[in-house]
């Protein structure tokens, strides 16, 4: 089954995703991008077996669930996927894009709690532009720093508030907004820049709770993080 072949769940009219879109338009903006998001699979995948090993994967703001599909696509069928999302109609998504897969498990839940999960018990966790949508980090990357296997790596992806293309974004946006081009994604990823976190800011976060980096990747708007237990 293609992403164009789901059929999207039934709506409440008007309900709203935390990136402040419709819903209706998230999803038919969003299912577009499968094979961007495979690729983004293959990426993370290639850093997880070289830094740490597969294993069991939680992906704290699963969304729509296309990355933790794509992520279960290249791992042997066995391998335990877990998706959580604060959003019950993410998760209503998210298991129609995994629909029939054995093995993936969704959850709603939000990742400032404490997380359902016993300690060193995954060997992968993946945030992918999950981080700018919340107010505190601190208390997160401690519970992923409880929940890692000493040998286990957490997978960050955000926005980069600081490179070369989100500055230029940052800058052009407003005059976009001023000639009333109805660009709702772009509002979004606005929004989401403004409430990015820099390198430095998350190297500074991650290491008060117990984690390092020892990977980052540059990509065009976001930067792509590896971060390990210290211990
Ligand atoms: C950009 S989406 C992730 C996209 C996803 N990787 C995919 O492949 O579709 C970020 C998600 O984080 C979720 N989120 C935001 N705040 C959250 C929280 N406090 N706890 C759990 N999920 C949260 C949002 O509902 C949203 O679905």
């Amino acid at each position: 089954m293609t992403d164009r072949e789901h059929p999207a769940p039934p709506q409440p009219a008007g309900a709203i995703t935390e990136e402040g879109l419709s819903h209706e338009y998230y999803w038919r903006h969003m299912r577009r991008r499968g094979r961007a998001t495979r690729r983004t699979a293959r990426e993370i995948l290639a850093l997880v077996r070289r830094f740490g090993r597969p294993g069991p994967l939680l992906e704290l703001g699963v969304g729509l669930g296309f990355l933790l599909r794509g992520l279960r696509d290249q791992l042997p069928p066995a391998t335990p996927l877990y998706g959580l999302d604060l959003d019950p109609l993410m998760i209503d998504y998210a298991r129609q894009v995994t629909a029939g897969l054995a093995n993936v498990h969704l959850l709603v839940a939000d990742v400032r709690a404490p997380l359902p999960f016993a300690d060193a018990s995954q060997q992968t966790v993946c945030l992918e532009h999950t981080v700018h949508h919340l107010d505190s980090v601190d208390g997160v990357f401690r519970e992923i720093a409880r929940v890692l296997a000493p040998d286990g790596v957490c997978v960050l992806i955000d926005f980069d508030p600081r490179c070369w293309w989100s500055r230029v974004f940052l800058f052009g946006y407003p005059w976009i907004k001023r000639m009333r081009i109805p660009w709702p994604i772009a509002e979004a990823v606005y929004r989401s820049l403004r409430r990015s976190l820099s390198f430095a800011e998350l190297e500074r976060l991650a290491a008060a709770a117990g984690l390092r980096v020892v990977h980052r990747a540059r990509r065009r708007l976001d930067h792509l993080l590896i971060l390990a237990r210290n211990s």
